[in-house]
């Protein structure tokens, strides 16, 4: 009992006296996971903020304008994959109008959030144009909305459903990302 206490504060003083050599690595990393932190708590969606930048490979060297390129990227990711599975059930689907139509409008809006919004966008925050990049991201989810308006009441889009939820979601945390970049 008493040798495991002297074990004990033995260790402590060990990792009291060595903490100060990896200090510079460890705060590296801890700046970093603060300012994730910090940054995901302006966004409406902290936990898929928090998870997007923990699971990209390039995070730790990011600065807020870094992080905010990693969701972009993320976002433009999320619509290509959304155009695609809405291209895909286009042309899985024997014909049914009810919804045929929903899903060939929803690829025509997504086309140029791909092609042409999101893009830009990324551009613009490349260049610092935040003011543009804005304007690009907020033009998706215009469009992101409107197919929304187009699913609501057909049968069985669900999924489509889901995948704009989860577009708009991670435009909002760009958009809220962006604002802090602005406010610098
Ligand atoms: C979208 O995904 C397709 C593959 O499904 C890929 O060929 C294309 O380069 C992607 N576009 C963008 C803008 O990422």
């Amino acid at each position: 009992m008493k040798s495991s206490y002297y074990n004990l504060i033995i260790i402590l003083l060990i990792a009291a006296t060595s903490s100060s050599s990896f200090s510079s690595s460890s705060s590296t990393a801890s700046s970093w996971t603060d300012l994730v932190d910090r940054t995901c708590k302006l966004t409406p969606f902290y936990d898929l903020c928090i998870s997007t930048l923990l699971n990209d490979p390039q995070s730790p060297s990011a600065d807020t304008h870094g992080l905010a390129a990693i969701i972009a990227s993320d976002l433009l990711q999320s619509a290509n994959n959304t155009l695609s599975s809405i291209q895909e059930m286009i042309s899985r689907s024997p014909p049914d109008p009810e919804s045929e139509q929903p899903l060939a409008y929803c690829a025509e809006v997504y086309i140029p959030i791909v092609k042409y919004s999101l893009p830009q966008s990324i551009e613009a925050l490349e260049k610092g144009r935040y003011g543009f990049a804005v304007y690009g991201i907020a033009d998706a989810e215009k469009g992101v909305q409107a197919c929304e308006k187009r699913v609501e009441g057909a049968g069985g889009l669900d999924a489509v459903k889901s995948w704009n939820e989860a577009v708009r979601e991670m435009a909002d945390v760009a958009l809220s990302i962006i604002k802090v970049l602005q406010g610098n």
